[in-house]
């Protein structure tokens, strides 16, 4: 062989620049364990329709098991030359086995199919791995809901103080966020389980194959219909690309409102030390960097996304070698992925939740304002339009005072409305319970949100 595996028609060797800056073995060699699986699969299948021999079978896996270890020791020899990881396993393949049988495992295979097969193995693994990582985080989350179901806090639209509720209702929204990640993570391993192994460059190949064989061997469901499509899809890297990216839309609202929590304005939470940074120079400083550092990953997240849907934006079909810039990216957001999940799970399991200090935030704000107007709809037959006009003239006579609603004295000398009735509402703990509608933060139905967590998570 001259210059490369592919250099037959080529009579001058490649530019040493070229062949720099047409390799991709550093960053697809990650792939080296889906390339020497998928390459087994097709060699079996080539063997049961006796297009190889027995032995010649038998000296392939062999031969890639022994790359597998070469590669794990980290005894195998990466060198750039061989262009990616492909290439370099296969090379190593004939320098093993001989060339007679090692030349003989492409046969009726492109790279574009090979590449399309190995990275989507990749995909649908890591997709798994992160729903196991995403369930071990609702659990942590299920920890705490289930420990603070009459915990009470304010909760906030605007980041104004709105309506009473649990900390656990608070913490099983993130929960069920992170839930619908997973069911999000689900159906795009569905739509990747179709095998590309066998479309070969793009059109087939004249062999007699079984690629529905080298599919099943490779757990894909099916194979993917239309040779074609198989070799340019790249759909199932920007499905998962997106799942990440909604992932890190709901870490990063959950990281925003740790800091925010964990500040000295409001002192709901303490962040474990094991889990915070000081300052060089301010001997105080306790800062919640994971908190920030996940925030600020989300934009690099955000960023693959973005930068594999431009690659693919209007690239004729069928492969191209623009699309060689499809890995770096995904493996970098699953990488950022599940770094910043077992992180944030182990941070989570440490958090201390200051219950004094939220219900005393709770008294500010007239979070039972609501529940006020909804006593006088209840009980007095007075349409809630009217019912809101009159508890914000009560509110602005707390204001007058000085104090939250919850603390007025003798409601009816303001109002003769509200009778001796109206004084129970007042109570922060009825009015998380008295909440009635389904998926609210009453008691009774945090519990059945905890249910249908746990139901989900044996499921
Ligand atoms: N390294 C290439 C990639 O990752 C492999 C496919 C090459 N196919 C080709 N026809 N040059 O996309």
């Amino acid at each position: 062989m001259k210059n490369s595996m592919w250099s037959g028609r080529f009579s001058g060797a490649s530019d040493e620049l070229l062949k720099q800056f047409n390799a991709s073995l550093d960053i697809d060699k990650t792939l080296y364990k889906q390339d020497i699986e998928g390459s087994i699969a097709h060699a079996t299948m080539l063997e049961n329709c006796k297009i190889l021999q027995k032995n010649e079978l038998d000296a392939i896996i062999k031969g890639l098991r022994e790359i597998e270890k070469e590669i794990e020791s980290k005894r195998f020899v990466f060198d750039i030359k061989d262009e990616d990881i492909h290439m370099a396993i296969e090379k190593r393949l004939s320098e093993l086995i001989g060339f007679e049988i090692g030349g003989k495992l492409h046969t009726a295979r492109s790279r574009n199919d090979q590449v399309a097969t190995d990275f989507k193995l990749f995909v649908r693994q890591s997709n798994q791995e992160l729903q196991f990582l995403l369930k071990e985080l609702i659990k942590t989350l299920l920890i705490h809901a289930k420990e603070h179901k009459t915990t009470l806090m304010p909760s906030f639209t605007h980041l104004q103080h709105a309506q009473i509720v649990s900390f656990s209702f608070y913490i099983l929204a993130y929960a069920f966020m992170f839930l619908r990640d997973i069911k999000r993570l689900k159906s795009s391993f569905d739509l990747a389980d179709f095998s590309p192994l066998g479309s070969c460059a793009c059109a087939g190949t004249s062999y007699a194959t079984n690629s529905l064989m080298s599919a099943k061997i490779l757990n894909f469901k099916d194979i993917m219909p239309n040779a074609m499509d198989a070799v340019s899809d790249r759909d199932f890297a920007l499905d998962l690309l997106y799942d990440i990216a909604v992932i890190f839309t709901h870490t990063s609202r959950l990281c925003e409102e740790l800091i925010l929590f964990s500040s000295s304005e409001f002192s709901f939470i303490t962040l474990s030390d094991s889990f915070s940074t000081g300052s060089s120079i301010m001997p105080q400083k306790k800062n919640p960097d994971v908190c920030e550092l996940i925030r600020g990953k989300t934009g690099r997240i955000y960023g693959n996304l973005i930068s594999l849907l431009t690659t693919m934006k209007a690239l004729p079909l069928a492969y191209n070698k623009d699309m060689q810039e499809d890995k770096e990216g995904v493996f970098d957001s699953i990488k950022t992925a599940k770094d910043s999940l077992i992180i944030l799970n182990a941070m989570l399991k440490e958090l201390t939740i200051h219950k004094e200090n939220m219900l005393k935030a709770c008294k500010k704000g007239h979070l039972l304002a609501t529940d006020l107007a909804d006593f006088l709809v209840r009980e007095k037959n007075i349409p809630f339009r009217k019912a809101h006009f009159i508890v914000g003239e009560l509110v602005a006579e707390a204001e007058k005072q000085g104090v939250d609603i919850s603390e007025l004295k003798d409601l009816s000398k303001i109002n003769p409305i509200f009778d001796e009735k109206a004084s129970h509402i007042l109570d922060f703990e009825f009015s998380l319970n008295s909440k009635k509608s389904q998926g609210s933060s009453s008691v009774q139905s945090v519990e059945k949100q905890i249910e249908i967590l746990e139901d989900f998570l044996k499921s």
